[in-house]
């Protein structure tokens, strides 16, 4: 194919990944995803500016290095110089360019080499740039591909004017847990089996963060790492401002009965024990609990709390093991495919549970799903493939959970 047809070809893919979704978050995404695959580029992200605080923030970024608790002032660094110009910079050769200046990615482990980072003008104004970082064959971005990206951003900057996309006012969000490179292998047989490979993410208190992934990828291997359910075979796990990477027996205990909460697929409940009993049965052991009665009614089952088990519906007794982890006031909520064995109908019930405790009770939440529909309530996906953040995503308007549809 020659390069005029194949141009064209891309053109039409990134225009449909843009302007044929209803949502203008899906359509940075899209895009942006549908162009770093085409230029094969090793990481990116879309930068918004915001006019009030005069700074970058990401709202979007792919690669393996999670840069959304970046910002940037604007002029400053090679984002900012291309949103204060109006006009793109590809560099060949990063380290020895005076714009560059040193970057975010570098601080956050991704050695830049080449880079393209183009405006986006929504002919009024410069809204922010799209940035495109390192080739995967190593080679330079081509002049072709910049144009590429250029084509991109104004359809870009065209329907953010369309649909009216503007960020609301950066909070400064403070950092509950921190991984910093971590990994994961099991002996399998003679075998030693690589399943996190070099985990980097920062988790923000209260927020609710979404983790998608195809099966296999290492979400469950994930979750129980930082739940202290397994250890990790090398990086950093801080929480709360303590190191919790090598735990001893006792760091361990404390740890998971104070700090976790856990929510799993199945709902591990004390058969012999009523609703609330279930509950008490946790309070107990805990150092600072909230008061049963007030867990069951958070979860709204007062009028279940005398029931077994057995004498409720999976997404009632789902909403006991989500009263059961709040009732430790736990710092952060682990829950793994809460709602997978659910219909549709108690899943929504179980998320508006959840929804109400990230917004009511300032807990952190940390969700893995296969449902990409319930990563629209996050305020933050984080997709992973084969052991590493692929790409994280800030929902600028996450939906409620009532909203969703599936
Ligand atoms: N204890 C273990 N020993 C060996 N391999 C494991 C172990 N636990 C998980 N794995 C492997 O790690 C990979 C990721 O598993 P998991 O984290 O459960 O994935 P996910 O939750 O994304 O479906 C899988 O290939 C799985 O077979
Ligand atoms: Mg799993």
């Amino acid at each position: 194919m020659n390069t005029n047809s194949r141009f064209a070809e891309a053109t039409l893919e990134i225009m449909e990944a843009v302007l044929e979704v209803e949502n203008i978050d899906d359509a940075l995404a899209g895009g942006l995803e549908v162009a770093s695959r085409l230029l094969q580029a090793e990481a990116g992200a879309i930068w918004f500016l915001n006019n009030k605080t005069n700074r970058l923030c990401p709202v979007y970024n792919i690669g393996e290095v999670d840069v959304s608790t970046i910002t940037i002032e604007n002029g400053v660094g090679i984002e900012g110089k291309v949103t204060q110009s109006g006009k793109t910079i590809a560099l060949e050769d990063a380290s020895s360019d005076q714009r560059y200046g040193g970057s975010v990615f570098d601080e956050v482990g991704l050695s830049t080499a080449a880079i393209v980072c183009v405006p986006l003008d929504n002919m009024e104004k410069i809204v922010g740039c799209i940035e495109l970082i390192n080739k995967k064959d190593g080679t330079a971005f081509t002049k072709d591909e910049i144009k590429l990206l250029e084509r991109m951003a104004s359809l870009v900057a065209m329907t953010m004017q369309e649909k009216g996309f503007d960020i609301e006012e950066e909070e400064h969000r403070e950092v509950l847990a921190s991984l910093v490179d971590i990994t994961k292998e099991f002996q399998s047989g003679d075998e030693i089996v690589q399943v996190l490979r070099g985990i980097n993410l920062d988790i923000y208190k209260n927020e609710f963060l979404v983790v998608l992934g195809e099966s296999g990828c290492g979400k469950t291997t994930l979750m129980n790492i930082i739940g202290g359910m397994d250890s990790l075979s090398s990086g950093t796990l801080m929480v709360d401002g303590r190191d919790f990477s090598k735990p001893s027996d006792s760091e361990l205990t404390m740890y998971r009965r104070n700090f976790i909460g856990y929510i799993f697929q199945s709902y591990n409940l004390m058969p012999n024990l009523t609703a609330l009993e279930n509950v008490q049965f946790i309070a107990e052991l805990v150092d600072k609990p909230m008061d049963s009665e007030e867990a069951i009614d958070k979860v709204k089952l007062s009028d279940r709390a005398q029931n077994f088990p057995s004498q409720m519906s999976g997404g009632q007794q789902q909403r006991v093991s989500i009263a059961r982890a709040i009732v430790k006031n736990p710092r952060l909520i682990l829950a793994d495919e809460p709602t997978a064995a659910l219909d549709y109908t108690t899943s929504i019930e179980v998320l508006e549970v959840i929804e109400d405790i990230v917004k009511n009770q300032g807990t952190t939440v940390m969700m893995v799903t296969h449902n990409p529909e319930i990563a629209r309530m996050a305020d933050r996906v984080i997709k992973l493939r084969s052991g590493k953040v692929s790409s994280i995503k800030r929902n600028l308007n996450p939906l409620a959970a009532r909203e969703l549809v599936w």
